[in-house]
């Protein structure tokens, strides 16, 4: 799914940036300019993201299984 049509950044691309290490938000945006144009994907960006990384949403906290890597 693209994320973001101005940079044409998927989903897929996201996780792959958690997957090498990205750990915030705004090292993601530093390395794909995702949410750096418009910022209509803003929101879904960052849901992406942060389901990548294994955040909850509501608290900014790690899961546990996440957290346990
Ligand atoms: S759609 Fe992502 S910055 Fe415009």
């Amino acid at each position: 799914m693209i994320v973001c049509l101005c940079h044409r950044i998927s989903d897929r691309d996201i996780h792959r940036e958690v997957r090498s290490g990205t750990a915030c938000f705004e090292q993601l945006q530093d390395d794909t300019r995702v949410a750096s144009s418009c910022g209509a994907c803003h929101d879904c960006a960052r849901e992406v993201f942060e389901a990548a990384l294994g955040v909850c949403g509501g608290c900014g906290r790690r899961e546990a299984a996440v957290s346990a890597r």
